[in-house]
């Protein structure tokens, strides 16, 4: 049976925690019937004293978990609760929630059934049909998270995702979690890591589904979100939106590279008085050369392949599917020029 674990960072949430914890354990645990369920609880050491409440409650729950770590940010929270989650407790699936009630219960059963359903990453979602945000916030705090949401999902160029700031979501350890660095996410004792972490997870997954939230007003104790928090989100979103198009951006100036390699090296062979399929062939494999070699140093540095045996391989394939894209050419060229061209 899959083990999921809900990772709950909690700071000074001491009227929050206890009937969060009865409320998972008595009423939304037992009907969950084919996952193996269990709750972290990550405490800055809060001097409200929530995480002796967390203690009074383990000897009743055996799923109960608590980490106990200096205080970091929100951000540090989740990752220390993610490798611990990962480490000792052999999670299949994590999920990110709070413990203020904002993300109520009930919902934690859907987003498990999309996981057991084959999803490698689930989103809980406010603004998908049946997600909500409170009705009884002001315009204005409406508005910030709206057009906040709708402003990162167009710089990430993530249309698909319809709340990409949540705060709740089940994230599959095996392809997806454990292939994330971690100890060096962007802006890691912030809010903001969760832009950062989902752009990895959504790279990572294999399919990806929303599922409703509706995100609820919290009753107890304070928000810990501020102007600070909301500014580092966009940069970080800024940031990675802009990694994703130096890409687009490189890729266009090797092809456009590759374009220039092949018309002048065409220009000096037949100057050369080479026979024409010889000054085409090579002309067009140096482009191909050329396109293959920046992409691989440059474009893709990242994924970037090394060593002899994969480079060859590598560069075959290339010129493979280079040929593939010639072969259009040249069939599309001869059939308009049959089509319209010799009459
Ligand atoms: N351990 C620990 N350490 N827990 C923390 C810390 C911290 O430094 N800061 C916040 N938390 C806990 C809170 O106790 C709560 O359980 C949860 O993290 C979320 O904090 P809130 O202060 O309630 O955040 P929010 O409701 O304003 O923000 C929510 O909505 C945002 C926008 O959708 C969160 O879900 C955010 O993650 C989300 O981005
Ligand atoms: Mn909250």
């Amino acid at each position: 049976m899959a083990k999921i674990v809900i990772i709950m960072p909690a700071y000074n949430e001491a009227e929050n925690i206890g009937p969060m914890i009865t409320e998972l354990f008595d009423k939304e645990f037992p009907q969950i019937k084919k996952a193996d369920m269990h709750l972290l609880v990550v405490d800055d050491f809060s001097p409200d004293g929530t995480g002796d409440i967390v203690k009074k409650y383990q000897p009743k729950y055996p799923n109960l978990h608590l980490l106990q770590k200096p205080k970091e940010g929100l951000g540090w929270a989740y990752i220390r609760g993610m490798q611990y989650a990962m480490s000792q407790l052999q999670a299949d699936a994590v999920i990110e929630m709070d413990a203020d009630f904002q993300h109520p219960p009930r919902f934690v059963k859907n987003m498990v059934a999309a996981f057991l359903n084959g999803a490698d990453y689930v989103i809980g979602s406010r603004y998908v049909k049946g997600g909500s945000i409170p009705k009884e916030w002001e315009f204005s705090r409406k508005a910030v998270s709206f057009f906040g949401n709708l402003f990162i999902r167009l710089v990430l160029l993530k249309p698909k995702v319809h709340d990409l700031t949540t705060g709740f979501r089940l994230t599959r350890v095996k392809g997806v979690l454990d292939q994330i660095d971690l100890n060096h996410l962007m802006e890691p004792s912030r809010f903001a890591y969760k832009v950062a972490l989902l752009y990895q997870s959504i790279k990572n997954a294999k399919s990806t589904v929303e599922v409703p939230l509706e995100f609820a007003s919290r009753t107890k104790e304070k928000s810990k979100f501020n102007p600070k928090e909301m500014i580092s989100t966009f940069k970080v979103a800024i940031i990675l939106g802009i990694k994703d198009k130096q890409k687009i951006i490189k890729f266009g100036m090797v092809g456009f590279l590759g374009y220039l390699v092949n018309a002048v090296a065409l220009y000096i062979f037949t100057k050369l008085n080479w026979p024409g399929w010889a000054a085409w062939g090579l002309s067009t494999e140096l482009a191909i050369l050329s396109n293959f070699t920046w992409n691989n140093l440059w474009t893709f540095k990242d994924q970037q392949i090394n060593g002899v045996v994969a480079l060859v391989f590598k560069f075959l394939q290339f010129n493979f599917t280079s040929a593939g894209g010639l072969l259009i050419q040249v069939v599309v060229g001869v059939a308009t020029d049959r089509l319209i061209g010799s009459q």
